[in-house]
């Protein structure tokens, strides 16, 4: 009913795993009003963004706190934010990108590879792996054949995705180790200031969060797999601790660059087990949650005790870094990279090494042929256009 409600009315109960109220509930200042499940089986239709954004807009505990390219500022998207869910124009759901097979949704990150060679993916095949090439192909461009050169080593998402969180701000970075301080009369606050970019919010549950808009995404070598640390692992004397990254390289046949999010953190681990903790946050104070009891040791025990992790009966806190892909929120293709953006010194792609790139790799020979390449190419694209521009006229 979540995916198919058209009424809605049907909400899930915040700490009810789920379910939504059928009786009228209250949850702190807020009334969930009891749903009417009739009314709402009679109304199911196909998911709108809103159905599918209940969930996927809000993971983190609110709009755009963790994707920084999912949030609802998609619900009425204008073509300037998303040429494919503008409202106004393609207007597309989400599934019409993620179709699906038996409620099998396509689109999955966690287990499948890219896309064997780039082969490409149709819509409604087996439901598996989506990819803009499924309805672009490879070859998208039809003015342009540099472009069309770059499709193997460079996503569609790295040039068609200047930047993310275009709209509303998503959260960079997330400090817990401040965490629990109280106000003058000792009761936990939540304090907001507004920055050039963004918002700072200081929350006695949450520590200290960074909110910022219209962020420029970095930029890795991905092969469609990251590798990921559980609460099983040791955390490693390198910091930040990358709870998972993407995995690839420029010699991998199948990886290519990608744009992602970096969110940052600082979360509490166990200096002697050296692993991440698990913390109770939710419950009673008796319970020994966090965000009732503000003992990071108790909520610690606790969390650790119920994933069955051994703990030392020590908190220290450390940086940690998550990577999150950035793949909606496509600009119209005026705004996409230019050449410039990437073949230049200090530009898009100066933390990637290992491989050699027209105009921004360091002074040599090939260097000026690799600046004469993509001058010539350039060139060669604007007599085209304007062959075709002249052809245009004469008919
Ligand atoms: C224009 C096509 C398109 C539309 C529309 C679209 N998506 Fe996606 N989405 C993609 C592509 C492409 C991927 C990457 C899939 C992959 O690499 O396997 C993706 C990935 C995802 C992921 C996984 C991302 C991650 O960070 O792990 C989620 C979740 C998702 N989409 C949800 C949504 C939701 C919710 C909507 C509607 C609000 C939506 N998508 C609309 C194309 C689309
Ligand atoms: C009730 C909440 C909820 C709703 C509604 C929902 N999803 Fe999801 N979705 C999830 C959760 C939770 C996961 C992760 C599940 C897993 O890994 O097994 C997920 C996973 C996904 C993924 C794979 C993400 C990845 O990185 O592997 C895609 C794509 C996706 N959902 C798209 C959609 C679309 C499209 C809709 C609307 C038709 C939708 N979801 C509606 C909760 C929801
Ligand atoms: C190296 C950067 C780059 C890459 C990679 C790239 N594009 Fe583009 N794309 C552009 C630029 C710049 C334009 C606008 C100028 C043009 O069409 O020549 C554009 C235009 C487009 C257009 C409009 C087409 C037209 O002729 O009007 C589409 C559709 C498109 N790209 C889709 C894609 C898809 C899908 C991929 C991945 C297979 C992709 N692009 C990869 C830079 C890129
Ligand atoms: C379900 C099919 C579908 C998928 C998947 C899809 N697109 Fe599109 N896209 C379209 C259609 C249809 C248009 C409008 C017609 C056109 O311009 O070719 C469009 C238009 C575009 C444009 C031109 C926008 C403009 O300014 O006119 C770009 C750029 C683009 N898509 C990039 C992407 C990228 C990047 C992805 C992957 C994240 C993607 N598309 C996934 C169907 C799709
Ligand atoms: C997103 C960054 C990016 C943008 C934008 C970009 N390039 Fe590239 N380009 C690269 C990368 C990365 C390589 C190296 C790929 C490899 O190692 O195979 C490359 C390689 C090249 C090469 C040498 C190899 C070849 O394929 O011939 C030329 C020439 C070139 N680009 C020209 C251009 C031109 C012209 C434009 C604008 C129309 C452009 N590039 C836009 C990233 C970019």
């Amino acid at each position: 009913m979540v995916c198919h409600d058209s009424t809605g009315t049907y909400k899930k109960f915040p700490t009810d795993c789920g379910y939504p109220a059928l009786k009228e509930k209250k949850f702190g200042d807020k009334v969930f009003p009891a749903v009417d499940l009739k009314n709402v089986a009679q109304n199911v239709k196909k998911p709108s963004r809103k159905n599918c954004g209940a969930c996927h807009f809000f993971g983190g505990g609110g709009d755009g706190v963790k994707h920084g390219d999912l949030d609802t500022s998609l619900l009425t998207a204008e073509k300037e934010l998303d040429v494919h869910m503008d409202a106004k124009g393609l207007n597309y759901t989400c599934q019409r990108c993620h179709s699906s097979f038996n409620h099998q949704i396509s689109g999955r990150k966690y287990t499948q590879p890219a896309p064997n060679n780039h082969n490409i993916s149709m819509p409604n095949d087996d439901g598996n792996r989506l990819s803009c090439e499924s309805c672009h192909t490879q070859r998208p461009h039809k003015n342009n054949y540099k472009l069309n050169d770059h499709t193997d080593k460079v996503a569609c998402q790295t040039c068609h995705i200047p930047s993310f969180a275009r709209q509303k701000p998503t959260v960079m970075n997330w400090d817990w180790s401040t965490a629990g301080k109280m106000d003058e009369n000792k009761k936990p606050f939540e304090k907001k200031t507004e920055t050039a970019r963004g918002f700072n919010v200081y929350d006695t549950k949450k520590g200290d969060l960074i909110w910022v808009k219209d962020v420029k995404p970095e930029y890795f070598w991905y092969d469609g797999t990251m590798t990921y640390m559980t609460h099983k692992d040791k955390v490693g004397d390198a910091r930040p601790v990358r709870l998972y990254y993407p995995n690839g390289s420029h010699e991998m046949e199948n990886a290519r660059i990608y744009p992602f999010k970096i969110h940052g953190g600082k979360q509490p681990f166990d200096p002697e087990k050296k692993t991440i903790i698990v913390p109770k946050l939710f419950g009673p104070k008796e319970s020994g949650a966090y965000w009732a009891a503000f003992d990071w040791i108790k909520a610690s025990e606790v969390g650790m005790a119920v994933i069955k992790s051994d703990f030392s009966g020590k908190v220290d806190f450390v940086d940690t870094e998550t990577y999150w892909p950035i793949t909606h929120m496509v600009a119209p293709k005026e705004k996409s990279l230019n050449c410039a953006d990437c073949h230049i010194k200090n530009g898009r792609l100066k933390n990637l090494a290992g491989f050699y790139m027209p105009a921004r790799d360091s002074n040599n020979l090939i260097d000026y042929a690799g600046i004469a390449l993509v001058i010539l190419s350039f060139a060669g694209v604007l007599i085209h256009s304007l062959l075709r521009l002249a052809g245009r006229k004469e008919q």
